[in-house]
């Protein structure tokens, strides 16, 4: 597959800003894009992700070669499924029942990512990002073979889509493991081990495999 070039992300809060930073220090061309107008970002931006152009969510969609959802999850089924379809979506939502409410669809069995595949039928959608603080995101990018490169977990069930996201987080300063289908995405969701730990690559593999949830799904 080709190298990506444009990143689109979808969200200018927290973690949409923080990511836009970090995605454009790497060398990438960020668009950001909410519900709002993009002059209505453009301030936003220019101070907190200075590089970051504003953009509709539509124009983003189209031109970009990895759009990243990072808004709230409970906002998921405004997603246009028949704009994303055949697009590389990095899925960096959670499920939080206190600021997003209680959703009926994201308190069964399901990772709140296969109740958004299932959504955006069509995307090639890798769960990733998810697991670490907004804080974090530019705090614990590290290059290459750095002693304390963080670990980043990923899921999708395209081989291919995970293989590019892998390529991309490495980039940014983090050491993708790759967990499999989109089902693996339950390792790594709110309350599960993995959410939250700081780790490298290896410790990271044990985590996710000493997960007792693992097993059941596997
Ligand atoms: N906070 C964390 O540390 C953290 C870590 C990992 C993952 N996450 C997940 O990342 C997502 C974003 O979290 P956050 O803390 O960045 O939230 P946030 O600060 O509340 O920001 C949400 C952003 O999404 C925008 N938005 C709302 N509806 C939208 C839509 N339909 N299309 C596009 N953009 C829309 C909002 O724009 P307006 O301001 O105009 O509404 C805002 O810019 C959540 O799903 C969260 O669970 C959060």
């Amino acid at each position: 597959m080709p190298e990506p070039k444009i990143i689109g992300i979808l969200g200018a809060g927290r973690v949409g800003t923080a990511l836009a930073r970090l995605v454009f220090a790497a060398g990438y061309e960020v668009r950001v894009a909410t519900a709002r107008p993009p002059a209505e970002i453009a301030l936003l931006l220019e101070i907190m992700a200075p590089g970051a152009l504003p953009d509709t969510a539509e124009a983003l969609i189209a031109d970009s070669d990895i759009v990243i959802l990072a808004l709230p999850l409970s906002k998921y089924r405004s997603l246009r499924p028949e704009l994303l379809a055949g697009k590389i979506v990095i899925d960096a939502m959670n499920y939080w029942a206190p600021t997003d409410g209680s959703i009926p669809e994201f308190e069964g069995e399901a990772a709140s990512s296969e109740v958004v595949q299932g959504h955006l039928a069509g995307a090639r959608l890798v769960r990733s990002f998810n697991h670490l603080g907004y804080h974090e995101i530019e705090q614990r990018a590290r290059p290459h073979g750095h002693p304390e490169r963080r670990a980043l977990v990923l899921a999708g069930d395209d081989a291919e889509a995970r293989n590019m996201v892998a390529g991309f987080i490495d980039r940014l300063g983090y050491d993708p493991v790759d967990a499999g289908g989109l089902l693996a995405s339950r390792r790594f969701g709110v309350g599960t081990p993995v959410f939250g730990a700081d780790f490298g690559r290896r410790e990271m593999t044990e985590l996710l495999s000493r997960d007792h949830r693992v097993a059941a799904i596997q």
